[in-house]
């Protein structure tokens, strides 16, 4: 299985590890292929992702992708966060294996998750703006 140089750097050097003490929206996911876990925190301030920091006990992909895709959303408001596809976080990584396509999907679904409890926590209903959340709603999970 051949990693690229970016998946590489990002996981020797994985960027935003971590939990964010003053975070007010978190999300967590499993990933129903392999069972590996993924915790995101996010600082939301008028909309837009101040700061992120995520946990895994995911493998070097999990840790790669979410390293890339904190670093994608930070600065970003909301509605761009949830634009973030595992496509785009994969492209960003210059690919990643078939095999660890499912591995992407915990970043991009833990982001959702997490901005969804960020509604939440402010009584709205977050599924007509985040839409549901599945732990493996992509086709390549299911290889
Ligand atoms: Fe579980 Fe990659 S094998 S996240």
């Amino acid at each position: 299985m051949e990693y690229s140089e970016k998946v590489m750097e990002h996981f020797a050097n994985p960027h935003n590890v971590g939990k964010l003490d003053d975070a007010n929206a978190i999300g967590e996911i499993g990933n129903a292929k392999c069972g590996d876990i993924m915790k995101m925190y996010l600082k939301i301030e008028n909309d837009i992702i101040v700061d992120a920091k995520f946990n895994t006990y995911g493998c070097a992909s999990a840790i790669a992708t979410s390293s890339i895709a904190t670093d994608m959303i930070i600065g970003q408001p909301i509605s761009e966060a949830l634009k973030l596809t595992n496509k785009a976080v994969v492209e960003a990584l210059d690919g990643l294996p078939a095999v660890k396509i499912h591995c992407s999907v915990l970043a991009e679904q833990a982001i959702k998750a997490a901005i969804a409890d960020y509604y939440k926590r402010q009584g709205i209903d977050p599924e007509p703006i985040v839409g549901k959340i599945d732990d493996c709603e992509d086709d390549h999970c299911h290889m």
